[in-house]
């Protein structure tokens, strides 16, 4: 069998290299990936827009794809999944009605309302006189109704930055010229556990669990980005929470999206937040792996992961065989441009890649090689993901290799996996 992943950053190279563990790299096409990532030996599709469907689905034929993996969430909102799907393929990734429970705050928050998952409480701007008088109890949270490139949420002190979020939609358009709606959120205080899981429609099969890094600084200081590490498993899963999820939150969801005749086979990313009674909250779904929480995770796979990819998009999760995991703990640390996550600095020539003789793995996002040299090419550049017996060891073998790599205004988080 041969596999497609589909995407272009750290996430779908650690995806990618995942499956070609388990079925070579013979036997893995990446697309559009990166240059970073090419440095495994991924099959490639040729030079085809992942946006075009007919001749994606053209030139994954002729290459001998049967099975396809949809990375990012873009790809999904433009119903991907579903057009492979009708060429044919096995295809890993809900269509866009599914991945609204990403790509529509509103959507998803009426979703675990009708099937009663514990969430935060919640009401619904249409303008900004609305937000204004809803968002009034500090912090809380706003979320954009939309696709927003990860910078759609806000947690506001002050009413100053609730008109400051509203000027953003609604005076500067910045998420588009017919801005929706804005979900107004009361604030969840607790631990948070990423929970990502194989969804055939029927059953929902959780990875180990997983914790994300969200802001650009040690101790959680300073803005939110894309994400600058991860760990695995998250250090907050305690006994029972995942068994937890499953009846309160995946199993509520899966019986209400099948009442609304949504067949979701695909990645279903659970956002969670552990309250101090260890009663779980959603703070929100996606509909396709985590990143930065993916390349933890594929560290720490044995067995399994591609034959639970198939089982996902065929609908026979039940039969499948479970994922062995190492009991190994995985530390990922994102290596940023500088200025990132304002305005990332592009260009900046990187020395000490590829990496040679190492026991981590590098996963690349923002890279291009250019005249004989790698130059920093977006604002997370790349990631160093590492096992060891324990955190300690993990991280101290992540940070080594990182510091093998260098480039100008080069910066990355030092307390990823200090737990
Ligand atoms: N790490 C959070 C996300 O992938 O959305």
């Amino acid at each position: 069998m041969k596999i497609l992943v589909l995407g272009t950053g750290g996430r779908e190279h650690a995806l990618a290299w995942r499956c070609a563990q388990e079925i070579g790299f013979e036997n893995v096409a990446l697309h559009p990936g990166n240059p970073g990532a090419f440095t495994d030996p991924f099959v490639r599709l040729g030079d085809v827009l992942p946006t075009d469907a007919a001749a994606l689905s053209r030139a994954a034929k002729q290459s001998g794809i049967s099975l396809v993996l949809i990375g990012p969430e873009a790809l999904l909102a433009q119903d991907l999944a579903k057009k492979l799907r009708a060429d044919g393929f096995l295809v890993v990734g809900p269509d866009a009605s599914g991945a609204r429970l990403e790509t529509s705050k509103v959507f998803a928050k009426q979703t675990m309302a009708s099937a009663h998952i514990p969430t935060a409480s919640f009401s619904i701007a249409r303008n900004a006189k609305e937000l204004l008088e809803m968002a009034t109890t500090f912090p809380c949270a706003l979320k954009y109704d939309g696709l927003a490139a990860g910078k759609g949420v806000v947690i506001p002190h002050s009413q100053r930055d609730v008109q400051d979020f509203a000027d953003r939609i609604w005076k500067d358009q910045e998420f588009g010229a017919n801005p929706t709606h804005v979900l107004v959120e009361s604030f969840l205080k607790g631990k948070e556990i990423s929970l990502i899981g194989f969804c055939d429609g029927n059953v929902f099969r959780p990875l180990a669990t997983a914790t994300d890094y969200k802001r650009v600084g040690d101790a959680d200081q300073g803005p939110n980005t894309g994400g600058m590490g991860s760990i695995s498993p998250s250090p907050w899963e305690r006994p029972g929470i995942v068994e937890k999820v499953q009846a309160v939150i995946a199993q509520p969801l899966l019986r209400e999206l099948k009442k609304q005749s949504i067949d979701y086979r695909g990645i279903l990313y659970i956002g969670l937040m552990i309250d101090s009674g260890e009663n779980p909250f959603v703070v929100e779904f996606n509909a396709r792996f985590g990143d930065p929480e993916t390349q933890a995770l594929m560290m720490r796979i044995e067995h399994g992961f591609v034959e639970n990819l198939l089982a996902t998009a065929e609908g026979k999760l039940a039969d499948a065989p479970p994922l062995t995991w190492s009991s190994s703990h995985s530390v990922y640390v994102v290596a940023a441009a500088g200025n990132y996550p304002a305005k990332p600095r592009t260009g900046d020539k990187i020395s000490g890649v590829p990496v040679v003789e190492s026991a981590s793995k590098v996963f690349y996002s923002g890279v291009k090689f250019q005249n004989g040299n790698w130059l920093t090419d977006g604002g997370r550049v790349l990631g160093v993901g590492s096992l060891g017996r324990g955190f300690a060891e993990a991280r101290q073998a992540a940070y080594r290799t990182l510091d093998q790599i260098k480039w100008d205004q080069m910066h990355f988080r030092k307390d990823i996996g200090s737990v």
